[in-house]
């Protein structure tokens, strides 16, 4: 009896440790997803793919990619997207499979609708990947330094400021998150927009949301508020000024502002509560940890932007929620 009950003991306890490996092998892979991903991305697969309306071979895809014969990598990338499902492949006779869409590899087009590419380029980039090597450093340490300033020794605007390659897959990814929840904020709150005559997007980017939220509500005139290196390459956008400037020194007059508030938003909002009247400051958390819940520690002033590759990263549409703030909010 003892005998089998040590047989059980120890089946579970093999069961268990084999499951620990498999999870840990999870961890120790986790990485390719992403890598993979950017890398159907920069092929063009998925737009290839949708341009061409049917199922494509192997063969197919590998010529119009311009592969070589021999490299058989295309095939394993293919296969590792399809048993994550996001591309599928369907039988179109003669023995043969070809590889078609999903939902999901609609999204990794370069210039679909709702694409998520310029999101995923942004945060697979090695800039954006950089910071996630200090996050211990980060915990442990008293001064509070944010990751991103840890690996390059600038917040990431300063570090856009002087890298125009890179401030442009920040203007992408960000006008490409925009066209998802701003679409969200005009199908569920119009009423917030009712009677703004003026409105100004307090980092507003490239004029993404402005311009969706003016083609929405045209009644409303638009102004765009961001730093000179963004508004600088920001395009015409219809009822909409652009206008360049620190939002710590100053904000361009309006009737109302609206802020996408990314994570630590309190200092924003509070730096908004300057200029605007309380019930005249839209404001949109997309953080989905508990970004009400006054933190602990506090970033001081000049860092309120340093999380956002955290908050980027841990954002879903799902979690959205709209306001505008009651004054009582404003005092953490
Ligand atoms: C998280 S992004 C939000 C962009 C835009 N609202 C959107 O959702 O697409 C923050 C924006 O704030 C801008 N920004 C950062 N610091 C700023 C400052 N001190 N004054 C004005 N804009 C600033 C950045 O350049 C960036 O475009």
């Amino acid at each position: 009896m003892a005998e089998e009950t040590n047989g059980v003991a120890n089946f579970h306890e093999a069961e268990e440790e084999s499951q620990a490996q498999e999870d840990i092998w999870k961890c120790i892979c986790g990485f390719t997803e992403m890598a993979v991903v950017k890398c159907a991305i920069e092929l063009g697969i998925s737009d290839f793919l949708e341009n061409h309306q049917e199922p494509i071979t192997l063969n197919q895809l590998s010529s119009a990619l311009g592969c070589s014969a021999s490299n058989n990598y295309l095939y394993r990338i293919m296969r590792f997207l399809i048993n994550r499902g996001i591309f599928k492949e369907v039988f179109i006779g003669h023995g043969e499979m070809g590889y078609v869409q999903t939902p999901v590899s609609r999204l990794l087009r370069r210039d679909g609708q709702n694409s998520m590419a310029a999101l995923v380029l942004l945060e697979s980039s090695p800039v954006m990947l950089a910071p996630w090597h200090y996050l211990s450093a980060r915990i442990l340490e008293k001064e509070n330094t944010a990751t991103f300033s840890a690996a390059h020794g600038k917040n990431v605007w300063e570090y856009a400021k002087t890298n125009p390659e890179h401030s442009k897959l920040i203007n992408d990814a960000l006008a490409c998150h925009a066209r998802v929840t701003v679409r969200v904020i005009i199908d569920n709150c119009a009423e917030i927009f009712k009677g703004i005559e003026s409105l100004v997007d307090v980092g507003g980017g490239n004029g993404t949301t402005l311009g969706m939220l003016v083609k929405a509500f045209p009644w409303i005139s638009g102004i765009n508020f961001d730093l000179p290196h963004v508004v600088s390459v920001a395009p015409h956008c219809h009822g909409v000024v652009h206008v360049e400037g620190d939002m710590f020194d100053s904000v361009p007059n309006a009737q109302a502002a609206f802020l996408m508030v990314v994570n630590c938003c309190n200092l924003q909002i509070r730096k908004l509560s300057m200029y605007f009247h309380p019930e005249r400051i839209a404001s949109l958390f997309f953080d989905s940890t508990a970004p009400r819940t006054p933190r602990p520690n506090t970033n001081p002033p000049n860092s309120a932007f340093e999380d956002w590759e955290f908050s980027l990263s841990l954002s879903s549409p799902a979690t959205l929620s709209p306001h505008l703030y009651p004054q009582s909010d404003w005092s953490n």
